[in-house]
């Protein structure tokens, strides 16, 4: 969800900078303006200019050519900007330069991303991977760049760098840490397989959102947990803010859990942090893949999320199980898109339009995900002790039972169970099935 501008921040101008003749471009330089604002604005960042600069070539030194560097100086002391993002890749050199001639804090795309990362990041890996990421940023950066850490070390905000002695020991300090966090790592993976066990005993489904950043994902799982409204919140105290309990409609409970947003061309240098960062998609009994399908670049947001999620091992199969595509914004649509609307829908598989911001589509997206769960049941063998009545009828209510046998030591049944029912039960039978 974007956040409202906040006072420390200090003002912003997001600048997009694309060099005219490059073809390759998928998405209109517009579009990625648009983004990038919308990243700027969901880090708090108080956003009152944006400009595209359009570039013949790309000038070593400052990036932009001297005209629009002089050009956005200017604008920099018209409108009191204290930070220039730039929404392309700088160099340490050019990043150094630009503070000088504009006179104000500068940060680059992957800045930004790295900001937006460390503010999401949830599990431990995803928090380390992000920490290593800002590391090796800064690291190459002589002036110290403006990160989470710095953020969390309570730095002074945009303006004002170190002196060079300081700069010295921030060196040693960041190689020290590198080598700290890489250790953390390489424990934390080998303890994985732990976390998703422990994971696993969470007593029920999880449907995680995942989609391009403005999507509407954080909309739409606000107003699925919102007081009055389809789904029923409910609290949940081991949670954090972005998972939340609730019940669907025909009364079973589901923890739904929001993620960070995709971003196009994600910094190559960020891919680890941003994977980490969507692990839980990856334990998820159902992903809602939600999708601005009104926006301009729908189907190339489309293709990035799909490969995305192919790397991360979700694969044709496994979406085909367990993912349910949300076309969102049909709000948006004028009257000729909607009249096909039906039929587009009627040709797709695990397909629901919904407007998060009307509602509209809501009631069928959670009838749509109590199907996908009612989809993955499993075959299981228990015994039920004697004395323990109350499991079994239980068991009656909840799973289909195949075969039933009593013995000495209690009743053997063969169910066929769902995911999270199965979770419940080992559970309560402190045993895992
Ligand atoms: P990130 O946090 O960047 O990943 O974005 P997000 O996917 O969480 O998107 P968010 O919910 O913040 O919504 C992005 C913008 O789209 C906001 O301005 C919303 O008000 C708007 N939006 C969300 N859903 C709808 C919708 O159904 N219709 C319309 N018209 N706008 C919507």
């Amino acid at each position: 969800m974007h956040n409202e501008t906040s006072g420390g921040s200090g003002r912003c101008l997001v600048v997009h900078p694309y060099v005219i003749t490059d073809r390759d471009r998928l998405r209109a330089p517009a579009s990625r303006l648009g983004e990038a604002v919308g990243l700027a604005q969901a880090i708090a960042l108080d956003v009152v200019a944006q400009e595209l600069a359009p570039l013949r070539q790309v000038t070593p030194a400052t990036l932009m050519g001297g005209g629009k560097v002089q050009e956005i100086a200017a604008r920099v002391k018209e409108d009191e900007i204290d930070l220039v993002v730039v929404d392309g890749a700088l160099s340490p050199g050019q990043q150094r330069n630009l503070e000088k001639k504009w006179q104000c804090k500068v940060i680059d795309r992957t800045g930004l991303i790295l900001e937006i990362f460390g503010e999401r990041a949830r599990t431990r890996e995803g928090v380390l991977q992000v920490d290593l990421a800002a590391l090796n940023y800064q690291k190459s950066r002589l002036v110290r760049s403006w990160t989470h850490l710095e953020r969390q070390r309570g730095g002074a905000g945009f303006l004002g760098g170190p002196g060079e002695s300081q700069l010295e020991l921030d060196r040693r300090i960041i190689a020290d840490k590198i080598v700290k966090i890489e250790r953390e790592l390489e424990d934390v993976k080998r303890t994985r397989s732990l976390h998703r066990k422990a994971r696993e005993r969470v007593p029920y489904p999880v449907v995680a959102l995942v989609g391009y950043t403005n999507a509407g994902k954080s909309t739409l799982f606000n107003k699925l947990t919102g007081a009055d409204v389809f789904a029923k919140d409910l609290l949940f105290a081991t949670l954090d803010p972005t998972m939340r309990l609730i019940r669907l409609p025909q009364g079973r409970k589901v923890i739904l859990s929001d993620t960070v947003g995709f971003i196009s061309e994600l910094p190559t240098s960020l891919v680890a942090a941003f994977r980490a960062t969507l692990e839980e998609v990856l334990l998820a009994d159902v992903v809602l893949h939600v999708r601005d399908v009104a926006h301009e670049d729908a189907e190339a947001q489309d293709a990035d999320v799909r490969k995305v999620l192919d790397e991360l091992g979700i694969d044709e199969m496994d979406r085909a199980q367990r993912l349910i595509e949300v076309w969102n914004k049909i709000d948006l649509f004028d009257s000729e898109r909607r009249a096909t609307l039906e039929t587009e829908l009627a040709r797709r598989p695990a397909t629901v339009a919904v407007s998060a911001q009307t509602g509209e589509g809501l009631g069928e997206l959670l009838r749509a995900i109590e199907a996908k769960l009612a989809e993955s049941s499993v075959p299981i063998e228990v015994v039920i002790p004697h004395d323990d009545g109350e499991t079994l009828a239980w068991l009656f209510r909840h799973g289909e039972v195949l075969a039933k046998a009593e013995a000495e030591d209690g009743t053997h049944l063969s169910v066929l169970l769902a995911e999270d029912a199965k979770r419940r039960l080992e559970a309560r039978l402190h045993q895992a099935l």
